[in-house]
């Protein structure tokens, strides 16, 4: 049977997201509900909230990627969904209605690992995106989150070698946790981007752990300790003037970065993140012989991360296929061409398929 789209649903974490996806990796539409606002007062992600959410939110988003694709459930020729790996209660929501529709519509689904979907997000296209040319496989690829922050070389489809991997925080767990420090709220990576672009990155010296060993592995729970010290160790006015810059700057709905102590802060400890991120992703790609890089997950998000990894590409004459903000954090198009690729390949899940909250990717079928 050929696929030519499917209807992919996303919903591991606390990004609910549907969307209509073709076997080449157009995205016919891809809709999301962010949750940020409810898990904000609590300061991070509460499992049982993302769960309800998402059963608030997932019926409607599907109804309306299915109008934006101007499709019906009908004519779409399978389905594909997150399984593993993410918070329980989150993956079930998703898995039951897909399993639902799929009895219902008497079509097809796929349960996909959500990590497959970020390594395969540079290939998905719409009318502002489309794969660099020249880029493909294979290509060592770093996938940097909140919850991950792993570095893959990537030799084809289904065949995913981990090179290295944060021996602690996520990247994207660092930059959140020290928002909240310097008073930013949560999640505060793209606070701490948009002030760091107006600061002095070379103010504050920040520890780059590991950035000398041979291995792929990363740590940044030094580098949290470090910068969460710096502000205990302020003098009492210096950190009020920070706080009070960062109650302004969210007071004005984190539009309008100042340069001050706060922007100085955000800029070196991002410059320390970006620092060892880089140097492991770029490192990698030469050892292994490989000519394109991926960056993907949410910090790739990051404009300083972006900026650096690009230009890196450029000097060297490689590849950096960085796909925008839309497909880099959570999104049902990526899980779309990652599960229309495994239908278009004779794979089918079935109604005993149970969400997994963890699963390393050199488990799936190759
Ligand atoms: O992939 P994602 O949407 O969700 C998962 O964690 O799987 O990633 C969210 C993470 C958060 O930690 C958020 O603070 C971070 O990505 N992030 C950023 C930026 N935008 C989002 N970190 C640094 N700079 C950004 N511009
Ligand atoms: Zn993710």
């Amino acid at each position: 049977m050929k696929f030519k789209t499917v209807l992919a649903v996303e919903t591991s974490c606390d990004d609910t997201s549907a969307a209509v996806v073709g076997a080449d990796g157009t995205v016919h539409s891809c809709v999301q509900a962010s949750q940020d606002l409810h898990h904000a007062r609590f300061g991070g992600i509460v499992p049982e909230i993302a769960s309800r959410n998402h059963t608030h939110h997932l019926i409607p988003l599907i109804e309306e990627a299915l109008q934006r694709a101007g499709v019906d459930a009908s004519s779409v020729d399978g389905l594909a969904v997150t399984a593993r790996p993410g918070l329980i209660g989150a993956l079930l929501t998703g898995l039951v209605t897909v399993k639902t529709l799929s009895l219902s519509l008497g079509k097809p689904f796929i349960g996909v690992n959500h990590l497959e979907g970020h390594l395969m997000a540079p290939f998905l296209r719409d009318a502002e995106y489309q794969p660099p040319a020249g880029f493909g496989f294979p290509y060592v690829a770093l996938a940097v989150s909140g919850g991950h922050t792993t570095l893959y070389r990537v030799e084809a489809f289904g065949r995913y070698s981990v090179l290295g991997r944060t021996l602690d925080d996520a990247a994207g767990e660092a930059f959140d946790k020290f928002g909240k420090r310097a008073g930013l709220g949560f999640p505060g990576g793209v606070r701490v981007d948009r002030l760091a672009r107006v600061g002095n990155p070379k103010r504050f010296e920040f520890p780059r752990a590991m950035i000398r060993d041979e291995r792929d592995d990363m740590s940044f729970s030094g580098l949290k300790a470090a910068a969460g010290r710096a502000i205990d160790e302020l003098f009492p006015t210096d950190r009020e003037q920070m706080m009070a810059e960062a109650a302004q700057f969210l007071a004005e709905g984190s539009k309008n970065p100042r340069p001050g102590l706060l922007a100085d802060f955000c800029a070196s400890f991002q410059e320390a993140v970006t620092d060892v991120l880089v140097q492991r992703l770029t490192r990698a790609a030469v050892r292994e012989g490989v000519r394109s890089v991926v960056l993907t997950g949410g910090v790739a998000a990051n404009s300083r991360l972006r900026e650096r990894v690009s230009a890196w590409a450029m000097q060297n004459g490689m590849i950096a296929a960085i796909p925008p903000l839309r497909f880099c954090t959570d999104n049902a198009a990526m899980i779309g061409f990652a599960g229309i690729t495994r239908l278009g390949r004779g794979e089918r899940s079935d109604q005993t398929l149970k969400p997994e909250p963890r699963a390393p990717l050199d488990r799936e079928p190759q």
